[in-house]
């Protein structure tokens, strides 16, 4: 039987997903996109899903996008899963709780920044190493990440690539408390069975006044995504991605072509 590499439980209100790859640190392929989209959209739809909660199997959150896809993907972008993954869940109109138990590395780490509630593990840390990748930020991180940590914090993220760590990413303000391992999902389930519980109402209103006019933020996605696209197929990123696989050191000499920002 083939592996469901996207686990998928619904219980009392809660929709929960699961990264089901840990063999390969959860990377996500393209068919994991379209799984975690379909549910999202279906938890959407379905009146009886009242939050989601998303949380990884094995030591990884996720190690982001799997890398192999990356080199595959040479045609369109703006419909390809990964984008339809990043549309449902900056739109989703149902609260999003993560339980993050370790390294949280690219989409792993920008789709955070779209969740109401994240509790991480002591173990857990953030990265969005894009440039490293000759990529650019996703999800909305490249305005995202500057609003929600200062521009100093955000440039040593997106633009040296380091990891914030979980005390790190606690203090800045991007999860909402550490919990030990073994109680994490205990603990992230509890707080997403309270928001079920809420008034259904008035807690989607809330969250809308929270996250203000979506406008600005859909706008700059569109840019990076048009940023991002044209990255993807040039000469830096095909390196990196190809020294990753290749389990070497990147050479970027050869790749000297510059990327437009993209707006
Ligand atoms: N895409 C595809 N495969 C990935 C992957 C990814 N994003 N991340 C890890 N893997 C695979 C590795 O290729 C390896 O596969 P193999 O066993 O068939 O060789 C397996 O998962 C284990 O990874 P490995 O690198 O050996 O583990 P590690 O503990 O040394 O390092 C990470 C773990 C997550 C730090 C490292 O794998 C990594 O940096 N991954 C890439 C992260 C990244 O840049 N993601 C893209 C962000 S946009």
């Amino acid at each position: 039987m083939t592996q469901e590499l996207i686990l998928v439980h619904e219980a009392d209100g809660m929709l929960e997903l699961r990264f089901n790859r840990p063999e390969k640190k959860n990377a996500i392929t393209g068919a994991m996109y379209d799984a975690l989209t379909a549910a999202l959209l279906d938890a959407v739809a379905r009146p009886a899903i009242r939050v989601v909660l998303i949380a990884g199997e094995g030591e990884t959150f996720t190690a982001g996008n799997d890398i192999k896809d990356f080199l595959g993907m040479t045609g369109g972008l703006a419909d390809a899963p990964p984008a339809r993954f990043i549309s449902a869940i900056a739109t989703l109109a149902k609260p999003l709780v993560a339980a993050v138990h370790g390294p949280a590395i690219g989409v792993g780490a920008t789709l955070l920044l779209h969740c109401d509630l994240v509790y991480a593990s002591p173990e857990a840390s953030l990265s969005v190493p894009f440039v490293d990748l000759g990529l650019v930020p996703e999800a909305g991180s490249s305005m995202l990440l500057p609003l929600r940590v200062g521009y100093a914090r955000a440039a040593a993220l997106l633009l040296l690539g380091e990891a914030m760590d979980a005390q790190a990413a606690l203090a800045a303000g991007l999860v909402n408390a550490i919990v030990p391992g073994d109680a994490l999902h205990g603990h992230a389930r509890e707080k997403a069975q309270k928001l079920a519980a809420k008034p259904p109402g008035a807690l989607a209103a809330t969250r809308a006044l929270m996250r203000g006019e979506p406008g600005t933020l859909h706008a700059h996605m569109r840019q990076e995504a048009a940023a991002f696209s044209q990255a993807l197929k040039g000469a830096e990123a095909r390196e990196a991605f190809t020294a990753f696989l290749e389990r070497r050191a990147p050479n970027f000499d050869a790749a000297a072509a510059p990327v437009s920002s993209g707006g």
